[in-house]
C-alpha cells in the first residue's frame, strides 16, 4: 500500500490514533515533570534520557554542608522548550545547557530549566549545576528517612525511592538508568564511597579526594556516596570481580565474618540467577541507628549496622533483580523484594537449614487477620506500602507457589531467563508472567492472579 493511501486509511480508523496522529505533529514543547508513576508523580521528568551523570562533591560531616557540581549528559526525546530536573532542598548557585547560561526556577523538587535555544527531539545535551547546602533527607509515604541522612560522623547515603533528589539534580526515576562518575572530597581520615570502581584516591591540603566510576547502567535512586571513618579493604575475587569494603570500626568485630562470606554469596547466586551483572562489588557497613535498614546500592549495598548473613544474601541477589534488572513503576516492587527475599529461603535450603517449603508453610498458617495478607504484593495500593511484608514475605511465596507449579528445572530456568532477558534494563511484572509462561509451557494466569492480585490470604497454598 502506498505510504499517502496507509496514512489516510488510519486517519479514518479510529480517533484515538487521529489524535496520536496530531499528538505526533504538534509536541508539547514542556518535559513533564513527572514520568507519570502513580506512586510518585513527581518522580523522573519527562522529554529526555540521560546517559551519563559526572558528579563533583564535596562534604563536611562536622558542619553538614555539601558543595556539588552535576554535570549530566542528556538526550532530548522530544522537542524541549523547557524541562525539569529534581532536587530536593539545596541551592543553585549556577546552571548552563550546552555551556549557555539557562534560566531555572525552582518549584517543590523540581528544578525547572528553560534552555536559551529550544532542543530538538533527538539532540544530545549537556546541563552542567552547580549548588551547596545542607542537605536533608526527604522521609517517606512509610515514615522511613531517604536520601542523604547525616551520621555521627558521615553521612549515611541511600535513595530509595525518592532520595536521590536530596543529593543531586537527577531524572530520579527507575525507568532511567546512566553511568555515573563521582569525585568525592572530605576531611582527611574520613572515607567517601559510592558505587562501581575506585579510579584513586589523594589527599592534599587536608582533604581527601576519592574517585569512583560505576560504568553499567544505574538507577538514581541506587546511587550512593556515603561518608565516614571506614576501615577499608580491597580485593579481587576468583571471577574477577573488584571488591572495595569500607566499615565503620565500631561494627568491624559483628561485620568480619558476614562480609568475608560475599565471594562465596555472589558465587552461589551466579550459578543460579547468571553471570553477576558488574564488575565491582562490595559492602558499606555504616553506622546509622536512625535509619535502621539497608539498601542494594549498586554493586556495593550499604548497611546501616553489621548485617546479618541472611542481609548480605537478600541485598546481593538485588543486584540482579532490582540493579540489573530494574523496575518500570514502583508498583511492581515486588520484582525485587519478593525474589531478594526468595533468594534467602534458597540460601537457607541449600546450607543446612530450612527448606523454602517449610518457610512458605510456616508463613501460610498465619491467620487471615495477618498483616502478611493486609494486600496484595502485585498491587500494594500506595507508595506507603512498598516495604511492607506483603511486597517482601508473599512476594517470595509467589515465586515458591510458581515453583511448586512448574516444577525446578523450569523454575530455575525461569529465574536465569529473567536474569539474562532484561540485564541492564527494565521490566514489569506482566513480562514476568509471560516469561514464565513461555519457560514452563504452562497457562499461570490463575496462580499470578490469586497470588499477586487476590485481597487476602489465598484460599489454597
Ligand atoms: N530495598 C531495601 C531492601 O529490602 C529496603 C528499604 C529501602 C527500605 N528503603 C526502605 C525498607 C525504607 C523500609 C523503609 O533491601
Ligand atoms: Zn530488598
Amino acid at each position: 500500500m502506498p505510504k499517502a493511501v496507509r496514512r489516510t486509511f488510519v486517519l479514518a480508523t479510529t480517533p484515538v490514533v487521529l489524535a496520536a496522529l496530531l499528538g505526533a505533529t504538534a509536541p508539547r514543547s514542556a518535559g513533564s515533570p513527572g514520568v507519570g508513576d502513580p506512586y510518585f508523580p513527581l518522580s523522573g521528568n519527562g522529554g529526555y534520557d540521560v546517559r551519563h551523570y559526572d558528579l563533583t562533591l564535596g562534604y563536611d560531616p562536622g558542619s553538614g554542608h555539601l558543595t556539588g557540581k552535576a554535570v549530566l549528559t542528556a538526550r532530548a526525546t522530544q522537542r524541549l522548550t523547557r524541562f525539569d530536573l529534581d532536587l530536593s532542598g539545596l541551592k543553585v548557585t549556577g546552571l548552563t545547557v550546552d555551556h549557555v547560561k539557562a534560566d531555572h526556577r525552582r518549584d517543590g523538587q523540581e528544578l525547572v530549566v528553560t534552555p536559551r535555544r529550544t532542543l530538538h527531539k533527538g539532540q544530545w545535551f549537556r546541563v552542567a549545576v552547580t549548588y551547596s547546602g545542607t542537605p536533608k533527607p526527604v522521609t517517606d509515604p512509610d515514615g522511613s528517612l531517604d536520601g542523604w541522612i547525616p551520621t555521627d560522623d558521615g553521612a549515611f547515603v541511600a535513595g530509595e525511592p525518592q532520595g536521590a533528589m536530596t543529593w543531586f539534580p537527577a531524572n530520579s526515576h527507575p525507568t532511567d538508568k546512566a553511568s555515573y562518575d563521582f569525585t568525592l572530597t572530605v576531611p582527611q581520615g574520613k572515607t567517601a564511597v559510592a558505587n562501581g570502581v575506585l579510579l584513586g584516591e589523594r589527599t592534599r591540603d587536608g582533604r581527601t579526594t576519592f574517585r569512583w566510576r560505576q560504568s553499567e547502567p544505574m538507577a538514581a535512586y541506587l546511587a550512593t556516596a556515603t561518608v565516614g571513618t571506614f576501615r577499608t579493604t580491597r580485593y579481587t575475587t576468583r571471577d574477577g570481580i573488584q571488591v572495595y569494603d569500607a566499615v565503620d570500626p565500631r561494627e568491624a568485630d559483628k561485620a568480619a565474618s558476614v562480609l568475608k562470606q560475599l565471594p562465596s554469596v555472589l558465587e552461589w547466586e551466579s550459578k543460579l540467577f547468571g553471570p553477576y551483572p558488574f564488575r565491582a562489588a562490595g559492602s558499606i557497613v555504616d553506622r546509622a541507628p536512625n535509619v535502621g535498614y539497608a539498601l542494594e546500592t549498586q554493586s556495593r549495598p550499604v548497611y546501616s549496622a553489621a548485617p546479618d548473613l541472611s542481609t548480605l544474601v537478600h541485598e546481593s541477589a538485588h543486584q540482579w533483580f532490582g540493579d540489573s534488572v530494574t523496575l518500570t513503576s514502583w508498583k511492581d516492587i515486588w520484582l525485587n523484594e519478593g525474589f531478594a527475599v526468595y533468594t534467602e529461603w534458597l540460601y537457607s535450603e541449600q546450607h543446612g537449614g530450612d527448606s523454602a517449603q517449610k518457610t512458605f508453610d510456616d508463613l501460610y498458617a498465619r491467620p487471615a487477620s495477618d498483616g502478611l495478607w493486609a494486600f496484595p504484593p502485585g498491587d500494594p495500593g500506595s507508595g506507603a506500602n512498598i516495604f511492607g511484608t506483603p511486597v517482601y514475605a508473599r512476594g517470595a511465596m509467589t515465586l515458591h507457589a510458581l515453583r511448586t507449579a512448574v516444577g525446578d528445572p523450569a523454575f530455575f530456568r525461569i529465574l536465569r531467563a529473567w536474569a539474562a532477558a532484561h540485564r541492564y534494563g527494565h521490566a514489569t511484572t506482566a513480562q514476568f508472567v509471560r516469561l514464565a509462561e513461555r519457560e514452563s509451557g504452562k497457562n499461570l494466569d490463575a496462580l499470578f492472579h490469586t497470588w499477586l492480585y487476590t485481597k487476602g490470604k489465598p484460599r489454597t497454598p
